[in-house]
């Protein structure tokens, strides 16, 4: 029987790596000051979304440490159930506080809410709209709600006023989903003008701030701003700050809320504490941004919008190789290919951190424009 399932699984392995598309698991053990070990060797990463270097911060991790002492590994069951711990409910509070929302709600991944929040509020007779570059959790939960989606044109507003006068007038309700920063472009929505939109024609809006959160200004804010503790928060989970009455219906519906476990309240107490040091501290919150624009500016690239910067290679052999060509002298950054980023633009995409240091930046672009001198 299982004969042909491994055949099937062959086969489909054979596809990929004839693409250069398959994927591998390489063990990883990633150290303070954006170091990451691989195959017995020490790489510089500009590959992890720790934008703050949060994950090895000590205030960080003693808090987690404390917060698994006291509370034990796992939560123990839904967050419905008892899996409700004090870290949760205070890190909500926090998160509600620094978002200027009234209310909060932590799921077990930025993933997870993104799964739970489109289908609790909208279904079969509605609209979505979203942006063509929206995170694939995103694409998710809107088609598991059951509305109409409807794929705009990257940080375009024209298609989302077109989509929104030609349904708007037959659907009971319709929901905007993009990213304040793209998670591969690095680039950022244009909210304002979104918002004005959506207001003008009674649509909501969900921004997922993953990539955003601590490290851009944040300008407009959303009625529904989700995000996840896995980056600049250094720890791990997901969540949305909206409305009391929003979050209280999601905590009834979202069902990637209902139907899992409670976070552990060490990851929670770990992003507590760094969110803490993301508002105490803003000249570290403002680094990676600035360090961004050092890159871009030493190699004739447009100018950086976020900590995180895209540079085209086109084929994914090719941005494998110059991924390859970059480990060897020292650095880590993983090549992206599709379909997490559309056919022939895969590309090498760079992240930076406040952990990294003006020099290890430096020597980066001078690698690049050295192997890749197209790419300036
Ligand atoms: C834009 C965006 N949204 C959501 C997620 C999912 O968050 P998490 O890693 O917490 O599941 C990610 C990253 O993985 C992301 O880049």
């Amino acid at each position: 029987m299982s004969e042909s399932l491994d055949a099937f699984a062959r086969h489909k392995l054979a596809g990929l790596e004839s693409a250069a598309l398959r994927r591998r698991l390489v063990p990883t053990a990633r150290g303070p000051a954006a170091a990451a070990e691989r195959g017995g060797r020490t790489l510089v990463s500009f590959s992890c979304n720790d934008y703050l270097g949060l994950s090895h911060d000590p205030r960080v991790i003693a808090a987690a440490a404390e917060a698994l002492a006291r509370y034990g590994a796992g939560s123990g069951a839904s967050r419905l159930v008892t899996g409700n711990g004090p870290p949760l409910v205070a890190l909500e509070e926090r998160l509600a506080r620094h978002k200027g929302k009234e209310a909060a709600l932590v799921f077990g991944s930025g993933y997870l809410a993104n799964l739970g929040i489109a289908p609790a509020l909208v279904g079969p007779g509605d609209l979505i709209l979203i942006d063509e570059l929206g995170h694939s959790c995103l694409f998710a939960g809107a088609r598991m709600s059951g509305a109409r989606v409807e794929v705009f044109s990257h940080n375009a507003v024209e298609p989302i006023r077109a989509g929104l006068r030609r349904h708007r007038g037959s659907v009971r309700r319709a929901l905007i989903l993009t990213e304040r920063v793209f998670s591969m472009d690095g680039d950022r929505a244009p909210l304002p003008e979104i918002l004005a939109l959506a207001e003008a024609f009674d649509a909501w809006t969900l921004v997922d701030d993953a990539h955003g959160l601590g490290v851009v200004e944040p300008g407009a804010r959303a009625p529904l701003e989700m995000g996840t503790l896995s980056k600049t928060l250094g720890s791990y989970g997901g969540y949305l700050c909206a409305s009391r009455p929003v979050i209280d219906l999601l905590t009834s519906r979202a069902r990637s809320l209902v139907y899992t476990t409670g976070l552990p309240p060490a990851s929670a107490a770990a992003a507590l504490a760094a969110l803490d040091i993301v508002e105490t501290e803003p000249e570290r919150a403002a680094r990676p941004l600035a360090l961004a624009r050092r890159f871009t500016a030493r190699l004739g690239l447009p100018e950086a919008q976020s900590p995180v910067v895209p540079v085209l290679v086109g084929a994914a052999e090719a941005a494998l190789a110059l991924s390859e060509a970059l480990e060897a002298r020292g650095f880590l950054v993983v090549a992206i290919r599709p379909p997490t980023v559309a056919p022939g633009t895969a590309r090498l995409r760079v992240a930076f951190s406040a952990a990294h240091s003006e020099a290890q930046v430096d020597a980066l672009a001078d690698a690049l424009a050295e192997l890749a001198p197209d790419k300036r």
